[in-house]
């Protein structure tokens, strides 16, 4: 279905060229700040009158004469100096309505004009090491982006760029050599999944990192070793191979494991880490020297893209490869980019990481446009963000100084809202208790995050997060039951609520708390185009934390199990949108689980 926006932008559009006979402004229609103005209001007209030099509240009148609005709104109004307000009409409301449970499914949101191919980059831990807090938000707002684009009818393509290559797998890999046989790997290899979760060798991998560079720096037969070990990979030796593979299985699973926890949607196959563009790096290099864009400098290779200095003001370099022959971070995601577009057939790229990356991205995007790797019609974005910060306002560590743990942190969420649950619903039985804690405490996690703007710092804290009012998951996914359970206790032996709303064809919307209600619903799709506009999960969370309150009040103000029977229908289908609204934000797009009771 049309947004009403659009059709509102159309109309006004049409009524402004018919005002003066030309068509180069655009209506600009918004949702009015102030119910006073009505609910959405035009601001095209003041351009349209500067451009054809008229007094721009005389061009509104003019406007709002050719204006044919009559099937959705009251007569417009000129306002200020040439605004037109807007307000809806109830009968276009109730439409709108119909419409939306008719296509419940989409709830009314139709997919994108032109679908695009679009690359999100996001997750991309570094192997051997745990993931911590910092990569939560890249792996949740990435995931929240991806689920949007899919919703829009896009072709997304999900990519974790995982740090699996490098010279650290030199000590790594020795030192599982050291602490296990060949056998053992081939062992391994047969029973996939479960040595991955059982092996003790590589069960703490960060314990086994520390033992690895502890032993590096002070043994020097096994650094001899981790040197070799290293030569070997590059080269593509089988032997060093599968001890770098075991080990990245492992970091693979541990990875996973978080992710189903999360409910984020990315699977093996969307793996394709940095070893992955082993091949491609020296090709990289050298079409970039054969373009005459990389040149040496200080024994390394460099790329100067234009417009970025240091603070000395001289040319900043991108280094694509070191004066030791090493290749970078930034070579390979030059390979990585060229695999997008010329491989995948990007049309376009997001790339989800902190904001201490955003000068690498800047060159990176420069240098690929340089050396024409990607078109202008190519959109590469950087969707950056803060960083999560403890209670005292310095990035979140344990008590003991080291990066807190993501599984540690879900599970002490979960263990948090059990004992909420605990409290509020002594009699569920035990299994629907963990069920319940386990969609409140992930869920209040990533919500607390969405609800953020994602180029803040923002504060963890348990105790906010997991409030039962307030802008949180346990309201949202509160709000949700409680409206669930209005529609158990409407459904009776002889009416089924999902038939009494299907068959409906008018509705009776009389009440301000009923329109206020109403004029949100349809707005959805609006939310959701904010949100992904910018990529912003906040827009969302905004919107739906707003649509509860609204609910609130509708609840408080119009009974509904107690309607007179002229309103049930209308109110029952409020209640129901609600909710369904509710569940395809939390559930479809920013993965959050909602509970029937609660
Ligand atoms: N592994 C990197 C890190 O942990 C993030 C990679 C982001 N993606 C990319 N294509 N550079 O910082």
């Amino acid at each position: 279905m049309k947004p009403t926006i659009a059709i509102l932008e159309e109309r006004i559009s049409a009524a402004m060229v018919a005002a003066v006979g030309r068509d180069d402004c655009a209506a600009i229609v918004r949702p009015s700040t102030d119910p006073k103005f009505g609910d959405y209001q035009a601001n095209g007209v003041m351009a349209l009158a500067k451009k054809v030099k008229t007094n721009p509240r005389k061009l509104a009148e003019e406007v709002v004469k050719n204006l044919d609005l009559d099937d959705i709104c009251e007569p417009p109004e000129v306002a200020g100096p040439g605004f037109i307000n807007l307000r809806l009409k109830p009968e276009f409301l109730a439409d709108r309505l119909l419409e939306i449970n008719k296509t419940s499914a989409n709830l009314g949101i139709d997919k994108a004009a032109v679908p695009k191919t679009i690359v999100v980059d996001f997750s991309s831990p570094n192997i051997a090491k745990q993931m911590h807090v910092g990569h939560l938000r890249s792996t949740i707002i990435g995931d929240c982006i991806c689920r949007i684009l899919k919703f829009l009818g896009h072709n997304v393509i999900r990519q974790n760029h995982i740090g699996d290559w490098g010279t650290q797998f030199g000590m790594l890999c020795a030192l599982f050599r050291d602490k296990t046989t060949a056998e053992d790997i081939e062992e391994f290899k047969k029973i996939e999944d479960e040595w991955l979760s059982d092996d003790e060798i590589l069960k703490d991998i960060e314990a086994f990192y520390r033992e690895a560079k502890q032993k590096y720096d002070s043994d020097e037969d096994f650094a001899a070793d981790a040197r070799d070990a290293i030569a070997g990979l590059q080269k593509g030796q089988e032997y060093w191979k599968k001890y770098w593979q075991a080990i990245v299985g492992v970091s693979e699973s541990h990875y996973m494991e978080i992710y189903r926890n999360l409910g984020v949607t990315l699977r093996d196959k969307d793996i394709r880490g940095e070893s992955a563009y082993n091949d491609d790096l020296p090709v990289v290099v050298d079409e970039l020297k054969e373009a005459g864009l990389a040149k040496e400098s200080d024994g390394a290779i460099c790329v100067f893209p234009e417009g970025f200095k240091n603070k000395e003001g001289d040319p900043l370099p991108f280094i694509i490869c070191k004066s030791d022959g090493a290749y970078l971070y930034a070579t390979t995601d030059l390979a990585a980019l060229r695999y997008r577009v010329n491989e995948l057939k990007a049309n376009a790229i997001i790339y989800v990481t902190d904001a201490r990356q955003k000068l690498h991205f800047e060159m990176l995007f420069a240098v690929a446009k340089m050396a024409k790797w990607v078109s202008d019609d190519i959109e590469l974005s950087h969707v950056m963000f803060g960083s999560v910060l403890g209670e005292d306002g310095t990035p979140l560590k344990t008590r003991s100084g080291e990066n807190v743990k993501l599984k540690e942190l879900l599970d002490e969420a979960v263990e948090r809202a059990k004992s909420v649950v605990e409290e509020k619903n002594p009699n569920f039985s035990e299994d629907k208790k963990k069920q319940i804690a386990k969609a409140v405490g992930v869920g209040a996690v990533k919500y607390a995050d969405y609800s953020n703007n994602r180029t803040s710092d923002y504060v963890f804290s348990f105790d906010k997060m997991l409030a039962m009012d307030g802008n949180t998951a346990p309201y949202m996914q509160y709000a949700y039951a409680r409206i669930k359970s209005i529609e158990r206790k409407a459904q009776t032996k002889d009416v089924d609520i999902e038939d009494e709303l299907a068959g409906l064809q008018t509705l009776n919307l009389t009440e301000p708390a009923e329109l206020d209600l109403a004029k949100y619903l349809i707005r959805y799709g609006e939310a959701i185009q904010a949100a992904i506009a910018d990529y912003r999960p906040n827009y969302l969370t905004a919107y739906l934390y707003e649509l509860a309150q609204k609910f609130s009040a509708f609840y408080t103000n119009c009974p509904v199990l107690k309607a007179e029977p002229g309103k049930r229908p209308t109110r029952l289908l409020l209640c129901d949108l609600t909710a369904k609204t509710i569940k395809h934000g939390l559930s479809e797009l920013l993965g959050i689980e909602v509970v029937e009771q609660m």
